[in-house]
């Protein structure tokens, strides 16, 4: 497993690969930012049963704390792989610096160097448009389960990595 840090635009020192020691710090982040709810969600049926993306997630330090994550996890929409984006989370004390989007920009760097084309999520599109995500190309990919369409968003990481996305979006 790769291990490497990344600049991050933003105050914090290290954006660091997540390893196996961060999980539990990461869970409890997660589970703090969105609730028990966070199970149900459609995107949650992307991550069961599926392996994420060692070398394009991402956690922040302070200190030694887990304060941000951003996990990738493989997936397909019709015949095109895709990397999914998510959970994104920054621990309420340490948010408006950045460093959400630094996690996003730095998982995205990561999925482009791995040759990903493209990198979907769900989320709020005023957030995520600042940082290249747009819902236009994803406008014909189906979650497995109710989602708003206007959420799906995608961003490409080649020249029309985000064409042609149509269909339903499985774990690969
Ligand atoms: C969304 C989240 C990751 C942003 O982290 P962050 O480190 O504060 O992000 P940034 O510093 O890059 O951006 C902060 C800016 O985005 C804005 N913003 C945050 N969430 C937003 C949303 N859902 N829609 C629109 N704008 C949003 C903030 O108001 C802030 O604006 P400002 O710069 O004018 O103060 C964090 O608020 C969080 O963990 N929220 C709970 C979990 C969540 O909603 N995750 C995203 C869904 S996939």
């Amino acid at each position: 497993m790769s291990s490497s840090a990344v600049a991050p635009s933003s105050p914090y020192p290290s954006l660091l690969n997540e390893l196996p020691e961060h999980a539990r710090a990461v869970e409890v982040l997660v589970d703090r930012a969105f609730g028990p709810g966070r199970f149900a969600k459609s995107s949650e049926r992307l991550r069961e049963g599926n392996r994420k993306l060692d070398d394009c997630s991402f956690v922040a330090l302070d200190e030694g704390r887990v304060i941000g994550s951003v996990r990738l996890w493989p997936v397909m929409v019709g015949d095109k792989p895709v990397a999914f984006l998510g959970p994104l989370a920054v621990d309420a004390t340490a948010r408006s610096h950045g460093l959400g989007q630094a996690l996003v920009e730095a998982a995205c760097a990561a999925a482009a160097r791995a040759g990903w084309r493209a990198v979907l999520l769900v989320g709020d599109a005023p957030y995520f448009a600042r940082i290249g995500f747009s819902a236009g190309p994803a406008a014909r990919v189906t979650m497995p389960g109710p989602a708003d369409q206007r959420r799906v968003l995608v961003k490409a990481l080649v020249e029309g990595g985000d064409s042609g996305l149509v269909g339903p979006i499985r774990v690969a």
